[in-house]
């Protein structure tokens, strides 16, 4: 029989006793203060310990540039009252794009890039007063091997393992050189994030993209960027050091998968299981706060393999399998391999993943860990696109509103996969529930049409 369950508690007690009833530890308290204290991260205060995670809203114009409804997002997020707001895998070349309507940042469209960011910091102002200021990380990506930069998968491989999945025959693998360009772009893509007002740049090695292959290049040969920790690590680390040298003062972050839950992934013990093995990523952090990296933002699995893994959910993607796992046992995870990591890099703060399926008790759980210095952010994603005023609420009323918490349902992800701009379905009808419509009628089509 399944393990898995939905989401079906009245109170903090029920959810405390299913937790208990599966054997897992779920940190928890009634006092949600915690949240609400400032941190410093690269010598700016931040008011509060929530933040927003990057998410892909497949929005931008054709050119990479933000559009309106990217606006629209960004200034929700800030009028929510997050503290950091981490924005969304932003493509640094063309071809490494997840979908054409993915953000890309370059030289010709910094100055939208520019009024985003200040948009962003307005809408805070407007609602909280001057003295709100939002600390702003952007996320630079790659998606290798799950480019799709006209809408059909495009592969850019760096690890030829072919467990990642069969090679395709438009597949690109990329060559010592093509990496070797590739990092000077990164580090001329964090100038341009610099200039265009954010305090932060994260370079994204999570989620099973080019860069978090890397990691795990085990079966990438006679490379300079294969086999050995040092070589699998290379690409990251060059680009972050020459980073600190070129845009001096810039807060650099890695949002990482730490265990990627599958056989030979990076974070998993070597011998064909998926068990977790956490040295070789504390290897890395340690390397990377040499490095001059002040903030991170741990996450797990990788979604086109273990989605349940990086985001627990209650209704899986249509035609996909229910997991054999309990919700709760993918949120633990997420926050026990973050806490190790905490605890193991306690002056370095790190963001937390998984909140979102917890709904309206996502601050007790939260305020636990912060209390016991496993985390430092409670990080929202699809909490995010439901509920981005939930820490508004929170600082206000002290509680949140749980018919207005996410239900997990998957839909924000099913636009996202289908090549639809995303957000979510249940709760901002207005835009993304007409858009989870038009997606419907159009599956309902092609099922009705002949061979
Ligand atoms: C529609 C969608 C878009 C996402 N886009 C990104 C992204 O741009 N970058 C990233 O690192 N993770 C992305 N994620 C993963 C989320 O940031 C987050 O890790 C995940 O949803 C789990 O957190 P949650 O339980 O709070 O939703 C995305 C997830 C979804 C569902």
């Amino acid at each position: 029989m399944s393990r898995h369950g939905s989401f079906s508690f009245k109170s903090g007690a029920d959810l405390r006793k299913k937790a208990e009833e599966l054997g897992l530890e779920l940190p928890f308290q009634d006092s949600i203060s915690p949240l609400f204290e400032s941190i410093e991260v690269n010598s700016k205060k931040i008011l509060n310990r929530l933040a927003v995670q990057p998410m892909e809203g497949f929005d931008a114009e054709l050119d990479g540039s933000p559009s309106q409804l990217t606006f629209r997002r960004y200034s929700r997020y800030a009028k929510g009252g997050s503290g950091l707001i981490w924005f969304e895998a932003t493509s640094v070349v063309p071809e490494g794009r997840s979908n054409p309507r993915q953000l890309m940042l370059f030289a010709q469209n910094l100055d939208t890039f520019k009024r985003l960011v200040e948009h962003t910091r307005n809408s805070a102002f407007k609602v909280f007063g001057s003295s709100f200021d939002i600390f702003c990380v952007l996320q630079l990506t790659h998606s290798g091997r799950h480019s799709k930069p006209e809408g059909k998968p495009k592969p850019y491989v760096a690890n030829p393992d072919a467990s990642l999945g069969k090679k395709a025959e438009n597949t690109h693998v990329l060559s010592d050189e093509d990496l070797a360009r590739l990092q000077n772009i990164y580090v001329e893509a964090a100038r341009l994030a610099g200039e265009a007002g954010f305090e932060g740049v994260d370079i994204k090695a999570c989620n099973g993209y080019l860069l978090n292959e890397l990691l795990a290049a085990y079966s990438r040969k006679n490379s300079r960027y294969g086999e050995s920790f040092e070589s699998r690590t290379r690409f990251l680390l060059d680009v972050l050091q020459d980073i600190r040298g070129e845009v001096p003062g810039i807060c650099t972050a890695v949002r990482l998968s730490a265990y990627d839950g599958i056989p030979y992934g990076f974070g998993v013990l070597r011998d064909g299981s998926i068990d977790i093995d956490l040295n070789e990523p504390k290897e890395l952090l340690r390397h990377l706060i040499r490095s001059g990296c002040s903030l991170f933002n741990i996450t797990v699995g990788n979604p086109y393999h273990e989605p349940h893994f990086g985001r627990p959910f209650d209704r899986p993607l249509p035609g996909a399998s229910l997991p054999d796992e309990h919700p709760l046992e993918g949120v633990t995870r997420l926050l026990k391999v973050t806490g190790v990591l905490q605890k193991e890099f306690p002056d370095i703060p790190f963001v937390g993943t998984g909140y979102s399926w917890l709904r309206h008790f996502f601050p007790y759980v939260g305020a636990a860990g912060l209390n016991r210095k496993e985390v430092s952010f409670v990080g929202l994603g699809r909490s995010s696109f439901a509920y981005p005023d939930a820490p508004r609420d929170l600082m206000a009323k002290g509680v949140m509103d749980p018919k207005k918490a996410c239900i997990t349902c998957s839909r924000c992800t099913e636009l996202m996969r289908n090549g639809h701009i995303s957000g979510c379905a249940v709760h901002d009808k207005k835009i993304y529930g007409k858009e989870y419509q038009e997606l419907l009628l159009k599956e309902s089509r092609n099922e009705e049409e002949p061979d």
